[in-house]
């Protein structure tokens, strides 16, 4: 955390350090963030990121615990004002678009911490999730793909979510999520508490969502199962984008070993 006006580490990058290369090749992102600056009150959290999504790829924003990876998918939703800078998703400039007016248009975040209504069923807390008329009107066929992909939650779908894992409740906040018939998806923390077993078989539902052409967003300390079964990673430092690159590719930097693997 760096307060605004104060000087702003600088670290040099092994993989990438300057995003403008690789913009030839990642002409149509799906969703661009470009230069976004925000944070609280005057405490500044993110100093000019810049990120691109394409469509039908699943993209890892990796970074240490209080780095603003939650700050920064907010300010894609609309849910935090950004100082400066743009998010443009389909083309269109949404940054001053409401997080309502963005959901319509197929942004759906999964949040930290899952936000779920506890005291509600599954289907209920599923019914929630498509909301929008546009969902609405794939609210069948939506509920049997998740309950295909979960199945676990087909067989729960009418007990109260406290009764549920923790697994099993990260299930049903991506559940939920997929209900609102995304066209993209922002996962905010998809194995956060959960034993290893069943942060393998969510990262699995990943994989499958992506074979169906789901253009996501995932933010995950589990670094080396994201890194596994994305296509491209960010890693944010200071603020910034510090690297980016393949995935295969950014397993074999030392940074990143030693940083977020322990190696
Ligand atoms: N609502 C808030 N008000 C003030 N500071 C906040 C708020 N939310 C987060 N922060 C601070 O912003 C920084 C980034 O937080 P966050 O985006 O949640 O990090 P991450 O998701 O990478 O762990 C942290 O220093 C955190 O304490
Ligand atoms: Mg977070």
């Amino acid at each position: 955390m760096t307060r605004r006006g104060e000087t702003k580490p600088v670290t040099d990058s092994p993989v990438r350090e300057n995003r403008e290369q690789d913009t030839d090749n990642r002409l149509h992102p799906w969703l661009a963030v470009s230069d976004l600056t925000t944070g609280y009150a005057d405490v500044q959290i993110l100093w000019g990121v810049s990120l691109t999504l394409e469509k039908g790829k699943l993209t890892t924003l990796l970074g240490s615990n209080g780095v603003g990876k939650t700050t920064l998918l907010r300010a894609v939703m609309g849910l935090l004002r950004p100082w400066a800078g743009r998010v443009t998703f389909l083309g269109r400039d949404l940054t001053r678009n409401s997080p309502h007016s963005r959901a319509k248009l197929g942004m759906v975040l999964v949040p930290e911490g899952r936000q779920l209504f506890t005291e509600m069923t599954v289907l209920e807390n599923l019914e929630l999730g498509a909301f929008s008329k546009r969902a609405h009107a794939h609210y069948r066929e939506n509920l049997e793909k998740v309950f295909a992909m979960f199945p676990r939650l087909a067989e729960r779908r009418h007990q109260k979510v406290s009764s549920l894992s923790g697994g099993e409740q990260q299930m049903l906040a991506v559940s939920r999520g997929l209900m609102a018939q995304p066209k993209i998806l922002l996962i905010d923390e998809l194995s956060l508490g959960l034993s290893p077993i069943m942060a393998l078989n969510l990262f699995e539902s990943l994989t499958r969502l992506k074979e169906a052409g789901l253009t996501m967003l995932l933010v995950e300390q589990n670094v080396a199962m994201a890194l596994a079964v994305s296509d491209y990673a960010y890693v944010l430092a200071h603020g910034k984008i510090w690297l980016h690159g393949d995935p295969r590719q950014l397993l074999k930097n030392d940074d990143i070993r030693q940083t977020y693997l322990g190696l």
